[in-house]
């Protein structure tokens, strides 16, 4: 099968120019060269992915120099793995591996890499739809190299690993299982979900292979249907790798169904505000534990010291702010007063678990208060007559929360704030002296 066309569909005419003087230079060298792994199935599902992941069988990095000397690009290689990074200006980058056999020393470990064929390099991957490759060399350009069934799983919709040691090889692929299953709506195969249990049964991950988890947990938690991942994994008894106290019951599952409706809502309002979306799920699921164990969650996912305080903070919090949000009479500033300083992923998390007005309330925050600002500055403060000093901070403070109740509309009312403000210091002065 020949999917040249597909490729020239999917691809850019410049990638595709790459794409072939990456064939003519591996074919000057006498060496065979493909396109591989996600960006195949991509081609297949017609998903645009610029990742753009290349094997050459024989010398990996010497090709990766010509390739980068030819082009005018830059290299970063790895020796120990047989890969290198080319960069270009202008083009994607190009990933490039020599075609590999891995062993592992232990689950888990980093593998150890001899040079192979082809055949051997989509063997070690991790499932038959990320295992397929499509030859580059000029005379077979869009040769589909397909060992282990991929296509026909990718049209049955079916995640499959290639060998009963997949799991144990590299642990991190149980929860890729449940990315790929949920992002493209397929099962996952009945054996290979009997792999995946035995694996989560076995498998530790300790500190180095932590990093992975936490990477692949932000994948998941970045898809489209995350309610779902997550069940899936709860299924799969993945979440107690997170944390073990942590369980999906019907109000844990209520409360992420709200949290999606929440995050969708937000992205679509404000489609040019990147989120880390990852951050409210895991958040979220942190929510049933207690706050130590929370902090020991986030520090052992390696989550910031600023993060992991304002996590716990909004712990503590959560249930004060939603009860002061809820009270009958409450005015914009007070409403700004409990929301203040709390990042958007915090307060999606928060909104998801309010209701009828303290969820109105953090809406009304998120749309409008959190972007009010005053029109005057330090600078317009300083020619008033005040001098530099923490009570410029405390003027400007006082004069937003103001400005937030709809009492200072214009610049003019700004400044007239200022002055009155000035008056009455002066006059407190005058009866201290
Ligand atoms: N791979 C693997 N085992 C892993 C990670 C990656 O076998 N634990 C292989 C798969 O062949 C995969 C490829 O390396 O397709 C590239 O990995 P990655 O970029 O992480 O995944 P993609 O399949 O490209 O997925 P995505 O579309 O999410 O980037």
């Amino acid at each position: 099968m020949n999917l040249l066309s597909e490729i020239e569909r999917v691809f850019p005419p410049r990638v595709i120019s790459l794409l072939r003087r990456i064939g003519e230079i591996a074919e000057d060298r006498g060496q065979n060269v493909y396109l591989v792994g996600g960006v195949v199935r991509d081609i297949f599902l017609g998903v645009k992915n610029l990742d753009i992941d290349i094997s050459i069988e024989g010398e990996g990095i010497e090709f990766a120099r010509e390739l980068a000397r030819q082009l005018t690009g830059w290299v970063k290689a790895e020796t120990r793995f047989g890969t290198a990074i080319v960069t270009f200006r202008g083009l994607p980058k190009v990933d490039v591996a020599t075609c590999r056999r891995e062993y592992y020393h232990s689950p888990g470990a980093l593998p150890e890499v001899i040079s192979s064929s082809i055949k051997n390099d989509l063997y070690r991957r991790d499932f038959t739809i990320n295992a397929m490759a499509v030859k580059l060399n000029p005379a077979r350009i869009g040769e589909l190299v397909d060992f282990f069934g991929g296509r026909s799983d990718l049209k049955k919709g079916v995640v499959r690993s290639l060998h009963n040691r997949s799991f144990l090889d590299d642990p991190t692929r149980i929860f890729r299982a449940v990315r790929f299953a949920v992002r493209y709506n397929f099962c996952i195969e009945t054996d290979t979900e009997s792999l995946i249990k035995e694996a989560t049964g076995r498998v530790i991950f300790d500190e180095i292979t932590i990093e992975r988890v936490r990477d692949e947990l932000v994948h998941i938690f970045n898809e489209e249907s995350v309610q779902q991942a997550i069940k899936k994994m709860a299924e799969l008894h993945e979440l107690k790798f997170i944390h073990p106290g942590i369980k999906l019951n019907p109000e844990t599952e209520t409360f992420l169904g709200e949290l999606e409706e929440v995050i969708s809502w937000f992205q679509s309002s404000f489609p040019g505000e990147k989120i880390k979306k990852w951050l409210s799920y895991f958040i979220a699921l942190l929510d049933e534990l207690t706050i130590d164990e929370a902090k020991i969650t986030l520090k052992r996912f390696h989550f910031s010291e600023k993060q992991t305080k304002e996590a716990v903070r909004m712990k503590k919090s959560a249930s004060g702010r939603l009860a002061a949000l809820g009270r009958k009479e409450s005015k914009p500033s007070e409403i700004y007063r409990q929301l203040r300083g709390l990042s958007v992923e915090l307060l999606l998390f928060l909104m998801a678990k309010a209701r009828g007005t303290a969820r109105q309330r953090i809406l009304l925050y998120l749309t409008k208060l959190r972007h009010v600002r005053l029109t005057i500055s330090g600078e317009d403060l300083r020619k008033a007559g005040l001098s530099p000093g923490p009570e410029f901070a405390t003027i400007l403070n006082n004069m937003l929360l103001t400005k937030l109740d709809g009492c200072l509309e214009t610049r003019e009312d700004e400044l007239i704030y200022v002055n009155s403000y000035l008056k009455e210091q002066r006059l407190k002065l005058s009866k201290l002296v």
